[in-house]
């Protein structure tokens, strides 16, 4: 855990926006997936698409994880950071043939979604070894937008088209050695996983797959975001993975690999945004305070009403008001937080935001043209990894670039 004073040393020495890192909790979530689900064969893949902060790759891939990845780019980066091809899923959805086949040249396994791509395959690849990922049929997830599975996804496909897939593999005398399903993001119930895992292993029969190296079940092992919201029971969890596992393998007759894509999981408790508060304002009945971050750093609580605990580093013992904790980019919805009870903000005061690991800075963007916060990852004590900020000279430098007059 890094402690707040710590952050507040780091907000000085680099100056906010910054997103802070904690390597050793990452590492220790990765590590501690593989105490909960006692299975000698499993293997995490972590999804890039998380956080792609390279220092965090960094101590992941030393940690021995695999990659979830899902466009050519994460491919190329997983790879040129040195993650073996053999580690790398890729789980594109709607790709391009282009993209397809440029990530068919690198030989990292594809897993396939959709009749329409598998038709493509069996035309044009036949031979090809691939996974392929199915709609376990599952709603299941913190938000609407984060639930993957079920009758309005556009992910996978479904288990009613078996027979359409067992054809077509047939006719392009496909290889497949992998099954996946991801049922959604931040799963509220276990149920959720053992079913979906379920109707998994009943599709990975031998008679329909008789080839199978692995089975992915993806990601979607939940946090606890606000205050008093109990961890999952993951040994109890795990536990129970393992030994739905088990039985699986005793009757396919094989020990397979199983697989998880966390991504929440790893990364999301590690990171913390601090930003500073520039201005106090009072507004009728609400008191609001501004900072030097907004939404497109930190777009959760806009985009999915989603909950992150904000602590003032600057006065934790200040007397109590509730706040709106607002960014400063042109639009009203762009709050942190809203009728927040928090110890007395003050201008220049440090706020942290916390669960700032996943799905925050890999969705920002520099909408008013303010440019992405910079980053550091702590471990053992110390800053092992640093990624500035663009000044806005830099930033401005980049959009001039990218087109030109013709
Ligand atoms: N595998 C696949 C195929 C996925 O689509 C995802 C997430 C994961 C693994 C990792 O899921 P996780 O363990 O992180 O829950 N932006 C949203 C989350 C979107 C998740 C997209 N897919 C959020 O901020 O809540």
């Amino acid at each position: 855990m890094l402690s707040d004073s710590f952050l507040l040393q780091l907000a000085d020495q680099y100056g906010t926006p910054l997103f802070v890192y904690d390597g050793d909790l990452v590492k220790e979530r990765y590590s501690e997936l593989y105490d909960f689900i006692p299975c000698d064969k499993l293997q995490i893949h972590y999804a890039l698409k998380a956080n792609y902060s390279i220092g965090l790759l960094k101590i992941l891939r030393d940690a021995g994880a695999g990659i979830d990845a899902v466009s050519p780019a994460e491919v190329e980066l997983a790879l040129r950071l040195g993650f073996a091809m053999d580690k790398i899923i890729y789980t594109a959805n709607n790709m391009t043939d282009a993209e397809f086949e440029s990530v068919c040249a690198t030989g990292v396994v594809m897993n396939i979604g959709s009749l329409s791509r598998l038709r493509k395959i069996a035309k044009k690849h036949p031979g090809m070894r691939l996974c392929l990922r199915f709609n376990p049929d599952v709603c299941d997830g913190d938000s609407v937008h984060t639930m993957t599975a079920g009758a309005l996804t556009k992910f996978g496909i479904l288990l009613d088209d078996m027979e359409e897939v067992k054809a077509l593999v047939r006719e392009g005398d496909l290889h497949v050695i992998g099954l996946h399903e991801h049922t959604g993001s931040g799963l509220q119930h276990a149920e959720s996983v053992y079913t979906a895992m379920s109707r998994l292993m009943a599709a990975a029969a031998p008679e329909n797959f008789p080839e199978l190296e692995f089975l992915d079940f993806g990601g979607g092992f939940k946090v606890p975001y606000k205050p008093g919201e109990e961890r999952i029971d993951y040994v109890t969890m795990g536990g129970k993975i393992a030994s739905l596992f088990n039985d699986f393998c005793k009757s396919y007759g094989r020990d397979l690999v199983m697989r998880f894509e966390p991504g929440k999981y790893l990364a999301a408790e590690a990171g913390h945004l601090l930003v500073e508060v520039n201005t106090i304002k009072r507004n009728r009945e609400r008191l609001i305070a501004g900072c030097n971050s907004g939404f497109p750093q930190l777009i959760r609580p806009m985009l999915y009403g989603a909950w992150h605990t904000i602590d003032n580093l600057s006065n934790p013992d200040g007397p109590r008001h509730l706040y709106d904790v607002c960014g400063n980019i042109c639009e009203t919805g762009d709050r942190f937080a809203e009728q927040r009870e928090l110890p007395e903000i003050r201008e220049y005061d440090i706020l942290a935001i916390r669960n700032a690991g996943a799905y925050c800075y890999s969705m920002g963007g520099i909408y008013n043209l303010r440019s992405m916060p910079g980053e550091v990852v702590v471990s053992g004590g110390k800053v092992v990894y640093r990624r500035r900020r663009l000044s806005d000279g830099e930033m401005i430098e980049n959009i001039l670039k990218e087109g030109v007059d013709l």
